[in-house]
């Protein structure tokens, strides 16, 4: 694997597929902030089945962080995540500094997608969406990948990604890949390394609720989703030591919301437990038409 911190050194790498002779060999991009997991493993895994090439990205990014959130304590275990990203096979490292990417403080330029980047988490995180569209602008440039990967754990961002791809023509496929999750359920996520043995278990009420919103989404006529979606609300608030910040059912492309179940969507989550912001999400199934035998709602309460 080579590593480069420099843009015009990982600019030059990327390029050098095209001065082979044949086909240039198609370049994967997996941007990430590091402390890798096995969700993180699984985009790299999908790059090397789907490209000839993959490159990788490590850069905390200073632009998609509050003031007051864990930019400083953002844990950054490089060593060890090199040695991951060796083992799946990665070949192409860019891990700069943040003067490197951004050499004039945070710039003057931004890219935004009004609206969609000020739903859910760009609701309650003031700026974080112009700066993930930012900095994934900035890579596209730098690296120029043919297909970028990202994990369905984020939902909003990807939909606030394909939003920005669409709208400006990035010549880049967005590939989304399904949230790998611990045995019990919890998503993996760089922060779950925060959490004590406790909250550890407090966590557990967000996958829980989306499993049951699932069972119970499958067996509720379309037209019921605001019960629902106030049963799931309920469940969640009672859930001891965990603080809601939204909980949401969203149409997965614009991320505005839902009116009926219909055409399926995307059910997402946002929380503290302690001192830790987890998010969590599911994409409903469609459920077109009336359902005979639909339980009521109390019937299917855990
Ligand atoms: P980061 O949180 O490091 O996540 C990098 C990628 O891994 C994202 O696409 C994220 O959705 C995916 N990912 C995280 N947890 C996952 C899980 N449990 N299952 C599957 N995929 C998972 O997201 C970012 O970094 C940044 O915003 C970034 C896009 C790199 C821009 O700075």
């Amino acid at each position: 694997m080579r590593i480069f911190s420099s843009i015009a050194g990982m600019r030059a790498a990327c390029r050098e597929r095209f001065r082979s002779a044949g086909e240039p060999a198609l370049l994967g991009l997996v941007p990430t902030m590091g402390a890798l997991h096995a969700g993180h493993l699984s985009l790299v895994r999908a790059a090397r089945s789907r490209c000839g090439l993959v490159a990788a990205s490590i850069f905390v990014n200073p632009l998609q962080f509050g003031p007051s959130e864990d930019l400083a304590r953002y844990p950054r275990p490089f060593a060890e995540d090199c040695a991951l990203l060796e083992a799946e096979g990665v070949d192409l490292l860019f891990a700069p500094s943040a003067e490197q990417m951004y050499p004039h403080g945070q710039g003057s330029t931004f890219v935004e997608s009004a609206g969609i980047a000020q739903r859910l988490d760009g609701r309650f995180r003031d700026g974080h969406f112009r700066g993930v569209e930012t900095v994934v602008t900035k890579l596209f440039h730098i690296v120029e990948p043919d297909v970028a990967f990202f994990g369905q754990k984020d939902a909003a961002q990807v939909a606030v990604l394909r939003a920005m791809v669409r709208d400006l023509n990035f010549a880049v496929e967005l590939a989304v890949c399904p949230t790998v999750r611990e045995p019990d359920g919890l998503a993996l996520s760089s922060r779950n390394t925060y959490l004590n043995a406790d909250e550890r278990v407090q966590a557990l009420a967000l996958s829980r609720s989306l499993s049951w919103l699932a069972e119970v989404a499958a067996s509720t006529q379309p037209a019921q989703m605001q019960a629902l979606l106030e049963r799931w609300r309920e469940q969640l608030m009672a859930a001891e030591d965990v603080e809601v910040e939204y909980a949401e059912m969203v149409d997965a492309n614009t991320l505005e919301p839902l009116q009926t179940l219909a055409q399926g969507g995307l059910a997402a989550v946002a929380a503290r437990v302690g001192q830790t912001r987890l998010i969590d999400n599911l994409l409903l199934e469609p459920v077109l038409e009336p359902i005979e035998h639909a339980r009521t709602l109390e019937e299917t309460l855990p």
